[in-house]
C-alpha cells in the first residue's frame, strides 16, 4: 500500500509517498482502509520535529481518519470488516491503510460522509471541551475566537453559537472573516488591519469579552487578554503563530481573569466518560444540523505534502482532507 513517509524531521517538502507493507493489526487494533484523512496543524509541526510528540522515524503523519474496517485483532468485539468508522490515530493517517487502537475508534454516524467524519472529532472535540469543560462558557456571554477561520476556529464559532454565546470572530483577512460570518459569527475583527483590543472593547460597549479562545498565540494573545471583562477567561489552545506569548500576570489580577490551558488529547484519556458524553453531544448537534464541519479542499495522497504545507503557511479555511483511495 502507499503511504506518505517522514524519514527525517525537516522541511515539509522532504515528505515522500512510498510503497510500504500493509500493517497487521495487533489484538486490540483495527486495520482501516482510509477514505479521508484530515490535515491538522500538529501534522505540520510533527514532521518538522517541532511538536511536543516526536514519533520514532520513519513514520507516516495523519492523526484523524475515516474509512472502512478491513481486519480486526483477536480482542476487538464491537467492529467487523466492512464497518464505516472514524479513528484518532496520532500518526499513520496519510496512507491507503492505517492501524487504529480500538479505544480510539467510533462508528461513522449514519448520514455522515467520510470527509465530514474525518474533519469532525479533533477540532470540534477540542472546542467543546475547551468552551464547556475548561471555559464554562454561559449562554448570553461574549466569546472571542482568534484564528477563527481555521480548523479549531470554525468549530469554536459553531459550538459557541450552539451554547448560546455571542461570537466575535477574529482573523487576518476579509475573505476568512466572510466564512466566519457564514458559519454564524455575530461580529468580526480583521486583526491585520484593526486594533484587536480596541475593536473588542468597541463591540462590547467597553465591557470586554467573557471568554477568548486562542489557538494562535504570538502577538494576538496579550491584546485579547487585555480586552477580557471582569472574571473573563482566556483559553490557551495553541500557538499557530509560532511564538509562545509571555504574559504580564498583573493582567490576570486586575479583573480577576483566568488563563486556562486546554489539552484535548490528554483530557480524553484523563476523563474518558466526559469525552464520550462530548462525542455524543457533537453527534446530536450534527444530526440536528447545528454544526457543519467545513471541508474547503481535497487532495490525493500524492499531494498530501502540499496539503500539510498549506496549513503551515496560513492558507487553509476550515478543514482540508487527503483522500488516499480516490
Ligand atoms: N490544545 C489542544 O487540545 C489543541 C487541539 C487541536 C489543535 N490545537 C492547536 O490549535 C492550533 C490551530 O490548529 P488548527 O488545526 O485550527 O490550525 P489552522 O486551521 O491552521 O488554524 C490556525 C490559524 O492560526 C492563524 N495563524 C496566525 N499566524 C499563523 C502562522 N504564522 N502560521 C499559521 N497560522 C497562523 C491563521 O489564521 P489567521 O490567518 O486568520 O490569523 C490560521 O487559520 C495549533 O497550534 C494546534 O496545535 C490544540
Amino acid at each position: 500500500m502507499k503511504a506518505l513517509m517522514c524519514e527525517a524531521y525537516g522541511p515539509i517538502d522532504t515528505l515522500v509517498v512510498k510503497d510500504v507493507p500493509s500493517p497487521l493489526p495487533g489484538p486490540r487494533q483495527l486495520l482501516i482502509e482510509v477514505r479521508a484523512a484530515a490535515v491538522n496543524f500538529p501534522d505540520a509541526l510533527m514532521v518538522q520535529g517541532l511538536y511536543q510528540v516526536k514519533p520514532p522515524l520513519p513514520f507516516t503523519p495523519g492523526a484523524e481518519i475515516s474509512g472502512i474496517v478491513k481486519a480486526v485483532g483477536s480482542e476487538v468485539k464491537h467492529y467487523q470488516p466492512g464497518d464505516r468508522v472514524i479513528a484518532l490515530t496520532s500518526t499513520g493517517g496519510f496512507a491507503e491503510e492505517c492501524l487504529a487502537d480500538m479505544a480510539r475508534v467510533m462508528p461513522l454516524a449514519a448520514g455522515m460522509d467520510f470527509e465530514t467524519g474525518a474533519a469532525l472529532v479533533l477540532t470540534y472535540g477540542t472546542s467543546l471541551h475547551g468552551l464547556k469543560d475548561c471555559g464554562h462558557l454561559q449562554a448570553g456571554e461574549t466569546l472571542v475566537v482568534l484564528g477563527a477561520a481555521g480548523g479549531v476556529g470554525i468549530s469554536a464559532i459553531e459550538i459557541g453559537k450552539a451554547m448560546g454565546a455571542r461570537v466575535i470572530a477574529a482573523a487576518s483577512t476579509d475573505d476568512k472573516l466572510e466564512l466566519c460570518k457564514k458559519v454564524g459569527a455575530d461580529d468580526t475583527v480583521n486583526y491585520s488591519i484593526e486594533n484587536l483590543k480596541d475593536r473588542i472593547n468597541e463591540l462590547t460597549a467597553g465591557k470586554g469579552a467573557d471568554v477568548v479562545y486562542d489557538p494562535v498565540g504570538g502577538p494576538y494573545t496579550e491584546p485579547a487578554l487585555r480586552a477580557l471583562a471582569w472574571h473573563g477567561r482566556l483559553l490557551v489552545i495553541g500557538f499557530a503563530a509560532g511564538d509562545i506569548p509571555k504574559i504580564p500576570l498583573n493582567l490576570a489580577l486586575l479583573k480577576e481573569r483566568s488563563i486556562i490551558g486546554v489539552y484535548w488529547g490528554d483530557s480524553t484519556r484523563h476523563d474518558p466518560v466526559g469525552h464520550l458524553a462530548n462525542l455524543h453531544q457533537l453527534h446530536e448537534w450534527f444530526a440536528a444540523g447545528t454544526i457543519h464541519p467545513v471541508v474547503s479542499e481535497r487532495f490525493p495522497l500524492a499531494e498530501a505534502k502540499d496539503a500539510i504545507a498549506k496549513i503551515a503557511n496560513r492558507q487553509v479555511k476550515g478543514k482540508i482532507v487527503v483522500l488516499p483511495n480516490s
